[in-house]
């Protein structure tokens, strides 16, 4: 039945005919592109025919039945669109375009009140990159994109949008690449206000930027030192710029007990099959646990001050390519001068340093414990030093210094100190008092216990003179 209606319709159709504007869509070889019919017209009322220049391709009815061409005396032709098209609503995709399916397609509406067709013009868009991901930094990056220019008309506006989502007006043939260049870019065509994009991934072996700022701890915190390399980018693939060797190295700060600027190498990876960390003097450090996806920081369960430095991060290419990451590490300390262990009424000097000049940016608070003499502290002194001319027992306990940027705490140190109380002059009054007492006590007691036992003497004496000269007379009595 619907081949006997068609005719007729066409018929109807070459008398009332309009032509709509055309549009122009851009697409890479591969994407898939929707064809939407123009919205001003009630597809109840019209029927709708899609064409890829003469060969019809698909239909959708007044009831909204849809359905694609299979009759046609080029079957040739018509099955290089088997699988790639499909009906969304009363829109047509066409999925995985290939070379020979860019070109015009047309969208005809027919119905009693006239026809109407609509041109959609599927140009290609390529986007190039030469040579191919990934670079290494300093190696020279070409970006191309080609917009196939419509035919009788101006040429597209061409911009790119970077990585990190920033438009490039004009992208030069050629720059050096950068770990900036790491990402997606993406490449708009604007033809008649309508914008059509194509991305491209650019891969630059690199080592994620440095910290924004130094890696701040204490004593009674971890450390992390971190390191690595963008999540996208494989092993196989650094490995395949022909990556030389990856190692930590330690630069302790100036006034440590250590030689400055003597490096001490911590870890060289073995980049053999297996990766793995060789541990060199690893200076209490572990590396983490996600190397093998490109991590490779460094932590420590507790920073000591002898950690203060700078840790560098080398990543070493056959080609001469060095790439280094540097983290300062700070750690913040409190120091109490004599010691921790007091008694009341001693000076006491808490200082509270990285161990270097702090940046004019940071500032330090102190945390006193709550019962402390010290409450509240006095704004005028020097911040990093707590002076006590004589502690009391209420010092005794926690104390916290905090190291602050503007509104952030970096981290915190804790000490604590313990207080024993002063023997007073009356306690030693008391003391040498009993002690005379009982001194004396002592004395009357031996004093007793001599007269005792010299009476007791006395007595045996007298009862040995008795033996001594007996009276035998009793004894041979018998
Ligand atoms: C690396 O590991 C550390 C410690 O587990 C973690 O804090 C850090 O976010 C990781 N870095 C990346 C880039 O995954
Ligand atoms: C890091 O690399 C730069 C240049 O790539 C080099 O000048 C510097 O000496 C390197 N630093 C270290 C500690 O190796
Ligand atoms: C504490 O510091 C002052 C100077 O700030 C110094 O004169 C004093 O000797 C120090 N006391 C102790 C116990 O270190």
């Amino acid at each position: 039945m619907w081949n006997l209606i068609q005719p007729a319709l066409i018929l109807l159709s070459v008398l009332m005919s309009t032509t709509g504007a055309d549009e122009v869509v851009y697409r890479q070889v591969g994407e898939t592109v929707t064809l939407t019919p123009p919205q001003e017209f009630s597809l109840n009322e019209y029927y709708m025919y899609w064409y890829f220049g003469g060969l019809e391709l698909a239909w959708h009815n007044t009831h909204g039945g849809t359905g694609f061409n299979t009759e046609t005396k080029d079957e040739q032709e018509l099955q290089k669109w088997k699988g790639k098209l499909t009906w969304s609503g009363d829109s047509l995709i066409i999925s995985d375009i290939r070379e020979e399916q860019f070109g015009t397609f047309t969208c005809k509406l027919t119905s009693s009140k006239g026809k109407r067709e609509t041109e959609y013009k599927l140009l290609k868009l390529q986007v190039t990159m030469n040579p191919p991901s990934p670079l290494l930094p300093g190696e020279r990056l070409s970006l191309t994109c080609d917009a196939e220019r419509p035919q009788n008309s101006k040429q597209p506006e061409i911009h790119w949008l970077n990585p990190q989502g920033e438009r490039i007006n004009s992208w030069p043939r050629e720059v050096t690449a950068t770990g900036r260049h790491n990402g997606e870019w993406t490449c708009v065509v604007t033809h008649n206000n309508k914008e059509s994009r194509a991305k491209i991934k650019v891969m630059v072996v690199d080592l994620s930027p440095a910290p924004a700022r130094p890696v701040y701890t204490s004593k009674s915190s971890p450390l992390t030192i971190p390191c690595s390399i963008p999540s996208d980018i494989t092993w196989e693939q650094v490995k395949a710029k022909s990556v030389q060797e990856v190692h930590w190295d330690f630069f302790p700060n100036p006034d440590s007990s250590l030689i400055p600027g003597d490096p001490q190498r911590l870890f060289s990876l073995s980049l053999a099959e297996k990766l793995t960390w060789q541990p060199d003097k690893n200076r209490g450090l572990t590396p983490v646990s996600g190397l093998t996806k490109g991590n490779l920081s460094l932590i420590k369960n507790k920073a000591k001050e002898e950690d203060r430095g700078d840790y560098v991060c080398t990543m070493k290419f056959s080609n001469g390519v060095t790439l280094n990451r540097t983290v300062q590490v700070n750690v913040l300390q409190i120091i109490s001068s004599p010691g921790t262990d007091l008694i009341s009424g001693q000076q006491l000097n808490l200082t509270c340093s990285l161990g270097r000049l702090l940046p004019s940016d940071l500032q330090l608070k102190w945390f006193p414990p709550e019962q402390s003499s010290l409450l509240p502290l006095t704004s005028d002194r020097d911040p990093a030093l707590v002076n006590i001319p004589e502690v009391g027992t209420g010092d005794g306990g926690k104390w916290r210094c905090e190291l602050w940027q503007s509104t952030t705490r970096l981290t915190s140190a804790v000490i604590t100190l313990k207080i024993e109380p002063k023997l007073s002059v009356w306690m030693l009054v008391i003391i040498c008092s009993v002690t005379v007492i009982v001194f004396l006590l002592l004395l009357i007691l031996v004093f007793i216990l001599c007269r005792r036992r010299q009476r007791k003497m006395r007595h045996l004496r007298h009862r040995l003179c008795h033996c001594k000269n007996p009276k035998p007379k009793g004894f041979y009595r018998t």
